[in-house]
């Protein structure tokens, strides 16, 4: 067997902390049987390591390693990807296609962010687990795998477990093992020892001479936070590296590289979001998908009395705004919603995204609160800007900073 030492150096780890030692003596102990692994840790921490060492050491070495991050697959398309789907199992399926279990027969599938996986695909999941079967997507035939799975999070499993977001059952199977990688601020004594190995990799790479922190900058970098753990240190010995120009680093140059510093208290974690405030892509995403999924029903409502009432004046008049929210034309669209923006920025946190009640309806219960919650307080801000302004349109509009012709769009909407 490979001692920690060995598998440290093939792997390029770096560190001598305890926590990290049994760590990876864990991996290569768990390496040559079946067992699933559930590799647990904050963000950062090196947990992608953990299945390629598990893989290497395994009698299926020869055979696929698959890595599949479960957050970045669209809902949509995660079964057909996972499982594979048959020829015309959906629009767009011209095509039948096998899936990464297919594929990776004999061979380790790493499910990264398996946190993630919806509802539905957990139940395959839990399936293939416990006797290798699985079915396509549009097929009504059981097929067999034989696939090693190690599974990764740094979100908190229980959590999801009673928010019913995972399955209890699939949790179990998951972590028969389970590794946990130490956050960084955990492993003190690894911390120079990182930010020397990667200032001198990064001084390599640039064709530079190696960075160098003060005394006082070095106590500085050990009594950080550091919650982006080893991928943040990388990346700040890398702008150092890159964009300093003094080879030794003092505190005060230290100082513009580490976020929150000068306070050692927890940075703060926003559970709630604002309309206004995208701090992944993902969020975007699901931004765009909210008002496509708004867009949709309005589309429904106004095909529903159209196909009722036929396309009557009434029918015009009584969906005005409706009309005009989903066919005005892109620049309006734009601008309006900066508008909008605009407004609520100064309101309280619309929705909290990480408290859906029921996952199948998560979609639908934001969409509602937000557009309820948009409203009102667009409204109320309307309201008391027109009345301060004794109904003066221009001096309201100026101050709620949208046009007038918005505004008077505004007021006829709601009526006021
Ligand atoms: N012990 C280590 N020695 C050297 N580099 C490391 C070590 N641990 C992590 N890294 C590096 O830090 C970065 C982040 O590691 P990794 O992607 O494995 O994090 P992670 O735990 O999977 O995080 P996330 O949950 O965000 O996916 C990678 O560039 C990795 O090579
Ligand atoms: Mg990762």
């Amino acid at each position: 067997m490979e001692s920690v030492q060995a598998i440290k150096q093939r792997f390029g780890i770096i560190g001598n902390d305890i926590s990290l030692n049994r760590a990876i003596e864990k991996a290569i102990r768990v390496s040559p049987t079946d067992i699933s692994v559930l590799v647990t840790g904050e963000s950062g921490v090196g947990k992608e390591s953990i299945p390629k060492i598990i893989h290497q050491l395994s009698h299926r070495k020869h055979s696929k390693y698959i890595a599949v991050n479960c957050g970045a697959i669209p809902e949509g398309t995660i079964d057909s990807e996972l499982f594979g789907h048959e020829k015309g199992a959906f629009t767009g399926a011209t095509q039948s296609r096998n899936g990464y279990f297919e594929v990776a027969d004999g061979g380790t599938i790493f499910l990264d962010e398996v946190g993630e996986l919806p509802l539905t695909t957990q139940v395959r999941l839990l399936r293939i687990l416990e006797n290798g079967e699985f079915i396509k997507v549009g097929s009504s035939k059981v097929q067999k795998t034989d696939v090693r799975i190690v599974a990764a999070t740094n979100s908190n499993m229980f959590d999801a477990i009673k928010k019913e977001k995972f399955r209890e059952d699939l949790y179990y199977r998951l972590s028969t093992v389970e590794i946990h990688l130490p956050a960084l601020r955990q492993r003190k004594e690894d911390i120079h020892l990182l930010f020397r190995k990667f200032a001198s990799d990064f001084a390599i790479k640039y064709k530079m001479p190696t960075i160098r922190l003060s005394d006082d900058a070095t106590s500085m970098i050990i009594k950080y936070r550091w919650n982006g753990n080893i991928r943040q240190l990388r990346n700040v010995a890398e702008q150092i590296s890159v964009l300093e120009q003094t080879r030794l680093i003092s505190t005060e140059t230290l100082k513009n590289y580490l976020p929150n510093m000068g306070s050692n208290l927890p940075a703060v974690v926003r559970r709630t979001k604002s309309d206004g405030d995208f701090s992944t892509e993902r969020e975007i995403l699901y931004k765009v998908l909210f008002d496509m999924k708004r867009d949709l029903n309005d589309l429904k409502k106004l095909t529903m009395e159209l196909m009722e009432n036929g396309n009557t004046k009434d029918v015009q008049k009584d969906n005005e705004g409706l009309i005009r929210k989903i066919y005005r034309g892109e620049d309006d669209m734009d601008k309006e919603d900066d508008e909008i923006l605009a407004i609520t920025q100064q309101s309280t946190p619309l929705v909290s995204i990480a408290e859906p009640k029921d996952k199948y309806h998560f979609v639908e219960d934001i969409e509602e609160e937000e557009t309820l919650s948009l409203h009102d307080k667009e409204l109320e801000l309307i309201k008391k800007s027109l009345e301060r302004h004794k109904g003066k349109r221009k001096l309201a509009a100026a101050e709620l900073g949208i046009s007038e012709r918005t505004l008077y769009r505004k007021i006829k909407q709601f009526d006021l």
